[in-house]
C-alpha cells in the first residue's frame, strides 16, 4: 500500500471485543483509521454508527469486504465464523487481524492460514503486547536467566461466563488457557511436545454436564526439555489474575499481579494495597491498543506480525492435547 495513506480498517462484529477494537481505532491508532463497521444485529450497528460517526456501517461481512475504502479487517465475530471470514477477506485482498482462535480444529486453522498466505494475518493473543510480558520476553531472550527450565503461568477470570457461552466455547483449554499456552511458547522460545491436564468442576458443577471443567492444572513438556505448569480457573473474587514466573539457571523473571495503583496504606495492624484490575479489558487495555497499532505498522511496512496464524495453530493444538489428556487421564502428544 501507499505509505502516505492511512490503513482503512473495518471491524467485523460489534460484541464485547469488536466494540473494544472500534473504540481504540476511533480514539486514534497511528497510520490507521476506522473505515467501517459490520454487524449482523441492526440495533448494535445503528448504535455503533452513531457513536463512531466517521465509520461506514455494513449489515454484513460480505458488504464490508466489498467496500473499496477497507484495506484491512478486524475479525471479532464468534469463533465458528472466523475461518470462512479469514478466507473471504484474503480473497478480497484485505489484510486480517483475527481474534483468537481462528478455529477450534487445528486442520481448519491450518487451512485458513494457507488461504491467507497472500495477506498479513495477525491473531489476537494480546498478552504479547502487554508491556510487562513484552519486557519479560525480551529479558529472557537476552539471556537474563539462562535457558528457561520451568515456567509457571497463572490465569484466573473474575467470574464464569453463562453456561450458554460455555456450551460453544470448546472447553476451558481452547477458550481460556490458550492465552497461557501461547505465552508459554513465546517465553520458552520452543514448541510443546507433550501435555498432561487435570481438571474439576468446582465453581459451577453444571459445567461437568458439558464435559468441561472450571478449575484446571496443565503441565507442558517442551521439545527442548523446559517444563511449564499452568493453573486456571473461571472465578477469582479479588479480580482478574494473570501472572508468570520463568526460572532458569541464572535466576528468575516474574510478571506479578497488577494493582490499580502501586500505593500501599500502612497502619497499625498491617498494610493494604489497591485491588487488582477487575477484568481482562482493564488489565490488558494497553495490550489491545498496542496489538492493533503493531498490526497497522506491520501491514504498512510489509513486515511479518508478532503473532502469526501458525502461532494460533500451535496454541490450539496444545489446547486440543490438553482436552484429550483431561479425558484420557494420560499425557498426550501435541
Ligand atoms: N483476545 C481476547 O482476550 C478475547 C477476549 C474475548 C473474546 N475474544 C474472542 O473474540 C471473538 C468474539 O468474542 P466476543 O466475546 O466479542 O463475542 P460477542 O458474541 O460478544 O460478539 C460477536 C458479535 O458478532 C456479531 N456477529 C455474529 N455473526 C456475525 C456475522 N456473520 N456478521 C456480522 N456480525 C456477526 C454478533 O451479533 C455479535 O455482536 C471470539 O472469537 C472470542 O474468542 C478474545
Amino acid at each position: 500500500m501507499d505509505l502516505s495513506d492511512s490503513l482503512g480498517i473495518a471491524v467485523l462484529g460489534l460484541g464485547r471485543m469488536g466494540r473494544f477494537h472500534a473504540a481504540n481505532l476511533a480514539a486514534g491508532v497511528p497510520g490507521a483509521r476506522l473505515a467501517a463497521v459490520a454487524e449482523a444485529d441492526a440495533a448494535l450497528l445503528a448504535e455503533a454508527a452513531a457513536r463512531w460517526g466517521a465509520a461506514r456501517s455494513h449489515g454484513s461481512v460480505d458488504e464490508a469486504l466489498a467496500d473499496p475504502d477497507v484495506d484491512a479487517v478486524i475479525v471479532a465475530t464468534p469463533t465458528p465464523t472466523h475461518a470462512d471470514i479469514v478466507a473471504a477477506a484474503a480473497r478480497a485482498g484485505k489484510h486480517i487481524f483475527c481474534e483468537k482462535p481462528i478455529a477450534q480444529d487445528p486442520k481448519v486453522v491450518a487451512a485458513a492460514c494457507r488461504a491467507a498466505a497472500s495477506v498479513t494475518l495477525q491473531v489476537g493473543y494480546q498478552r504479547r503486547f502487554d508491556p510487562s510480558f513484552e519486557r519479560a520476553h525480551d529479558l529472557i531472550g537476552a539471556g537474563a536467566v539462562g535457558a528457561p527450565y520451568l515456567i509457571k503461568l497463572t490465569g484466573h477470570d473474575l467470574q464464569p461466563p453463562p453456561l450458554e457461552y460455555l456450551r460453544a466455547s470448546g472447553g476451558i483449554f481452547r477458550d481460556m488457557a490458550i492465552h497461557d499456552f501461547d505465552m508459554a511458547r513465546w517465553l520458552a522460545g520452543d514448541e510443546v511436545a507433550e501435555v498432561f491436564a487435570a481438571g474439576a468442576a468446582r465453581i459451577q458443577p453444571e459445567v461437568a454436564s458439558l464435559g468441561d471443567v472450571d478449575v484446571a492444572a496443565t503441565v507442558l513438556r517442551f521439545r527442548g526439555g523446559c517444563l511449564a505448569v499452568v493453573d486456571n480457573s473461571r472465578q477469582s473474587p479479588p479480580g482478574y489474575d494473570v501472572r508468570v514466573e520463568v526460572y532458569g539457571p541464572d535466576g528468575h523473571v516474574v510478571v506479578g499481579e497488577q494493582t490499580l495503583t502501586s500505593v500501599t496504606v500502612w497502619r497499625q495492624g498491617g498494610g493494604q494495597r489497591d485491588p487488582v484490575h477487575p477484568w481482562f479489558t482493564e488489565r490488558f487495555a494497553d495490550a489491545y491498543r498496542r496489538e492493533i497499532e503493531d498490526f497497522a505498522a506491520c501491514v504498512r511496512r510489509g513486515s511479518p506480525p508478532r503473532v502469526r496464524g501458525e502461532d494460533d495453530l500451535a496454541a490450539i493444538s496444545i489446547a486440543g492435547a490438553a482436552t484429550r489428556s483431561l479425558r484420557s487421564g494420560r499425557a498426550e502428544a501435541v
